[in-house]
């Protein structure tokens, strides 16, 4: 149990000696940190319940706090608010706690297995943006999860198996139309054949198939076709379909690797096919497919409903399945394979109806328990500074890579090319580059869409990835430097500084708490910079290196090395890696 959690309990107790019972007691960090380091505000609520003046209850209750040497300047301030003060040789006590056991400090969560599915790449299509924020914010979701104690597994969910790799293959096709994939009595072995297409021609075909497919309704229909050899598995276009997947994939997951951000499992949609019959046979036998001009749809609109919410599509005319398909015939795969207690989603809002759809027939088909918990993990865009989602300067999709590259440019101008190996710099230009996408991408609320300006949040100073990785170099470097001295006690606590970074310590489990309960790294990535804040202002004011008192200087080193372990910790939850130099 994290100090913060003990003692609410213990004061909890105190509370109860004096006559009362809270409900539930939170210590609450003080909004006046003049009056006191918490505030304890229950006993207006307790006045009700026991008919009292407020004022007398918390008379009462401020006696026993007394009695207890970990709290000091006990006072009360209007109606009846107790501000009390952590003693000081409670807070070193509290230090040398949390540098034995550094996870100690930490409320782990009550045990889960939970599927995040997240990243969602889509095979021979380059990444965008909003691929970008899923794998940030899942994966971080993910390295959470894990840390409190839950088991997460995260599945990268391609898309290998809709309409786009029908016109694709199509346009393979149009282009080589001598391709053995293409000939129906070819006879040899397909696994031979070398294909003379890389990932970055993928990428330039999409666009272009997917052009030609809106403006000519004949291709389109071919495109469907397609689609339809490849979900039947027809020999030659099947395998074509698996090269070209296994190429693309290479490429996705060197993109991730780069983000940092991995996966215990590569499914696709396409791996839910076998149980797609499965799943028919279930939607049949509880009688909630309906016939419409051919497709096969589940009504999910319930009665009483009046907002619009449009069936599901489980099966086109055309016999191919959808999106929405292979997504419930996951469910099934998922149940069988993983048997999950939470399922996680993420993706962008605009696919929160497709989500909800997915939802309503999986308990309309009751394809999982109705205890599994499956949740949409929806985020806003990440938009340029005209407020419309980031676009390249003429006007097309940002893919991710080139994002990456112009971060990468910005960072190039601020790197200390003094102490960097030259050997490194590309290495770290990339870590840091990394680094303040994603940490630009946790500020905000999920939710809240934001501007990304590229050479704001590049800077090394202000609420940005580069300045928390300088700063905690620093703290490490200071630490090496002192490698001969002694760190192991915290002795003494007398300035203001420290024990404000003490105090903010002791609110990590509440940070990490709270960011599981909102699923948003806000609260983490606001804590990390609130905490490298207030050590840099501890690390200007004191002259750590030359202080001659023993026992000081060795306190000052025992804190820098719990902050620069709280911030190293922080940022691996966050995804984010430190680099040597910068
Ligand atoms: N591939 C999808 C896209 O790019 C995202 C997949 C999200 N996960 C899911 N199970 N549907 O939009």
């Amino acid at each position: 149990m994290s100090i913060i959690k003990n003692l609410e309990k213990d004061i909890y107790d105190l509370i109860k000696e004096a006559g009362y019972e809270v409900e539930r007691f939170i210590l609450k960090p003080s909004d006046r940190p003049d009056l006191g380091d918490y505030q304890i505000n229950d006993c207006m609520n307790l006045a009700k319940i026991y008919h009292k003046n407020p004022k007398e209850i918390a008379e009462d209750i401020k006696k026993k706090l007394e009695s207890d040497d970990r709290f000091t300047n006990i006072n009360i301030a209007g109606p009846g608010f107790i501000n009390i003060t952590l003693s000081n040789s409670f807070l070193v006590q509290a230090v040398n706690q949390m540098n034995q056991n550094f996870y100690n400090n930490i409320d782990k969560q009550e045990y889960k297995k939970i599927i995040l599915d997240y990243g969602g790449a889509n095979v021979s299509k380059a990444l965008h943006v909003g691929h970008l924020r899923s794998a940030n914010i899942g994966e971080a979701l993910k390295r959470l999860a894990n840390l409190l104690g839950c088991e997460a597994i995260s599945d990268a969910h391609l898309g290998d198996y809709g309409r786009p790799l029908g016109l694709v293959l199509l346009e393979i096709k149009k282009r080589y139309p001598n391709l053995e994939y293409f000939n129906p009595n070819y006879e040899g072995n397909y696994e031979k054949i070398s294909l003379p297409i890389t990932n970055e021609d993928l990428e330039m075909i999409y666009p272009i198939a997917s052009q030609k497919a809106k403006e000519d309704i004949e291709y389109l229909e071919e495109a469907r076709i397609m689609t339809l050899k490849i979900q039947n598995h027809e020999r030659g276009i099947y395998d074509l379909w698996k090269k070209i997947v296994g190429i693309s994939k290479e490429a996705i997951k060197k993109i991730y690797d780069i983000l940092n951000v991995s996966y215990d499992l590569w499914n696709g949609e396409s791996d839910a096919t076998p149980y797609v019959s499965e799943l028919l046979e279930i939607c049949e036998e509880k009688k909630i497919i309906t016939e419409s001009d051919g497709a096969k749809i589940i009504e999910v609109k319930e009665e009483t409903e009046t907002s619009p919410m449009p069936p599901l599509l489980l099966v086109k005319s055309n016999g191919t399945i959808s999106y929405e398909t292979t997504d419930l015939a996951t469910i099934i795969q998922r149940k069988k394979e993983i048997n999950p207690d939470e399922i996680w989603y993420l993706a962008d809002e605009r696919q929160a109806l497709h989500f909800e759809q997915v939802f309503r027939a999986t308990k309309k088909a009751e394809l999982i328990d109705s205890k599994v918990n499956l949740e949409y993990i929806g985020f806003g865009t990440m938009n340029g500074e005209d407020g419309k989602p980031f676009k390249t300067r003429d006007g097309g999709i940002m893919s991710l890579k080139s994002l990456i590259k112009m971060v990468k440019e910005e960072t190039k101008k601020r790197i200390n090319y003094d102490i960097v190996p030259q050997d490194k710099v590309e290495h770290t230009v990339e870590l840091i580059a990394i680094a303040t996408l994603k940490y630009a991408d946790f500020i905000p609320y999920r939710t809240t869409d934001y501007i990304f300006n590229p050479s704001k949040f590049s800077e090394v100073e202000g609420k940005t990835g580069p300045y928390l990785l300088y700063s905690t170099i620093r703290m490490k470097s200071l630490l090496e430097h002192a490698k001969e001295i002694k760190q192991e006690t915290y002795h003494v606590l007398q300035d203001e500084a420290s024990r404000n970074i003490i105090l903010t310590l002791l609110k990590l489990p509440n940070v990490l708490t709270k960011s599981f309960e909102i699923k948003s790294l806000n609260e983490i990535a606001e804590y990390l910079y609130i905490l490298t804040n207030k050590y840099n202002k501890f690390y200007m004011e004191n002259k750590i290196l030359n202080e001659k008192n023993h026992n000081l200087q060795e306190s000052w080193l025992v804190l820098t090395n719990i902050v620069y372990r709280m911030n190293l910790l922080l940022l691996d939850v966050l995804g984010i890696k430190v680099p040597e130099k910068m």
